[in-house]
């Protein structure tokens, strides 16, 4: 059911009780008026109703339109006033002694038929003016809330971001232990290789970071390093623990460890960055070596740069069938095999780098 909109109130002063009647009359079925013989009687009204509309009526000398304006401005400042004066000026003048604003100036007599005209306008403005205030809170409160809101999401998002972080960090320690838990069990089947994985990964990042080798790429370079040999879990045992030289069928398996190894990082997500430096670290720069016979460049450069460590390595320690070669010598060993077996280039930045660090 539809409700019928508020009436509103006005409040006519005037010191006529005639014109008082006259104004009622004009403005009858538009307003609810009331009526008011003086200031006095006004400002008493205002304590029992609130005005939508106040019209004054301002005649010389002896007008106290001034302090009633004032008194309106104070008890209904959103009402609208209406001043009725023969004077335009000395109405300006009444404005601006009181602070106060009239919405229309209304001449004499002749001129009320104009008011519910302007009653009707003035109610209309007011009307826009409350609507656009709410909009303007309810803009404002919606944009409190949504502020509220984006505060709390940022929130949220910093703390599952720190969640993220945390579980990150934690996936990787993990993905650490595995892999190097995997050099373990190569190393544990041959344990003349002990910490043989560990060192070659130490060279490895030595001779990376001289060769200015893509210090995202350097995590699983490191692990590569570290795996290169994981093939070596499906060599014969009699065959990898042999102490004495191998029989050519023997090489033949041995050689296999490679392309083993490169089976198994096929097979698990986290090895496939790395089958490059498995598969192929034991090919030679000049493409005799296996499993593939690739030939310089063509080698990865994670294969060329474990190949280096790797055989650094095996130069610089004990073996069972062999003692470990004095460092200037392994890289006397090193500077012969570049452009044979070895990448000319990465084999000079590694003995540089050696013995800078006065290994040699
Ligand atoms: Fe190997």
């Amino acid at each position: 059911m539809l409700r019928s909109p508020p009436v509103s109130r006005a409040l006519i002063v005037h010191r006529s009780e005639v014109a008082l009647g006259e104004l009622r009359d004009i403005l009858r079925g538009r307003v609810e008026c009331d009526l008011a013989r003086g200031s006095a009687e006004a400002i008493g009204r205002f304590a029992d109703a609130d005005y939508d509309v106040v019209v004054l009526d301002h005649r010389p000398p002896d007008s106290d339109a001034t302090e009633m304006l004032r008194a309106t401005a104070a008890a209904a400042p959103d009402a609208i006033v209406i001043l009725m004066t023969p004077g335009r000026e000395a109405a300006e003048r009444i404005e601006e002694q009181a602070d106060a604003r009239v919405f229309r100036f209304l001449g004499g007599p002749d001129q009320r038929w104009q008011l519910p005209g302007i009653v009707a306008e003035g109610l209309r403005l007011r009307r826009i003016e409350r609507e656009r205030r709410e909009l303007v809170q309810k803009l404002s409160a919606d944009h409190a809330r949504l502020q509220r809101r984006e505060k709390l999401l940022d929130a949220v998002v910093r703390e599952r971001t720190k969640d993220l972080e945390a579980a990150y960090v934690d996936l990787k320690a993990a993905n650490r232990q595995a892999l190097l838990g995997l050099a373990q069990a190569i190393e544990a089947k041959d344990p003349y290789t002990k910490g043989h994985c560990a060192r070659v990964a130490e060279h490895t990042l030595t001779l990376a970071a001289a060769c200015g080798y893509p210090a995202e790429e350097m995590e699983n370079l490191e692990y590569a390093s570290f795996l290169h040999d994981i093939g070596k879990i499906g060599i014969k045992d009699a065959v990898l623990l042999k102490p004495s030289a191998l029989e050519p069928c023997e090489w033949e398996h041995m050689r296999q460890h490679p392309v083993v190894g490169d089976a198994i990082a096929s097979q698990i997500e986290m090895l496939k960055p790395m089958r490059p430096a498995i598969r192929n670290h034991h090919e030679r720069w000049d493409g005799t070596g296996y499993p593939d016979g690739m030939k310089g460049h063509d080698i990865p450069l994670a294969a060329r740069i474990v190949c280096i460590a790797d055989a650094f390595d095996a130069m610089i320690t004990d073996r069972p069938y062999k003692r470990a070669i004095p460092y200037p010598e392994c890289l006397n060993f090193l500077r012969r095999g570049a452009g044979r077996q070895f990448d000319p280039e990465l084999v000079e930045f590694f003995c540089r780098e050696r013995i800078g660090e006065g290994l040699d």
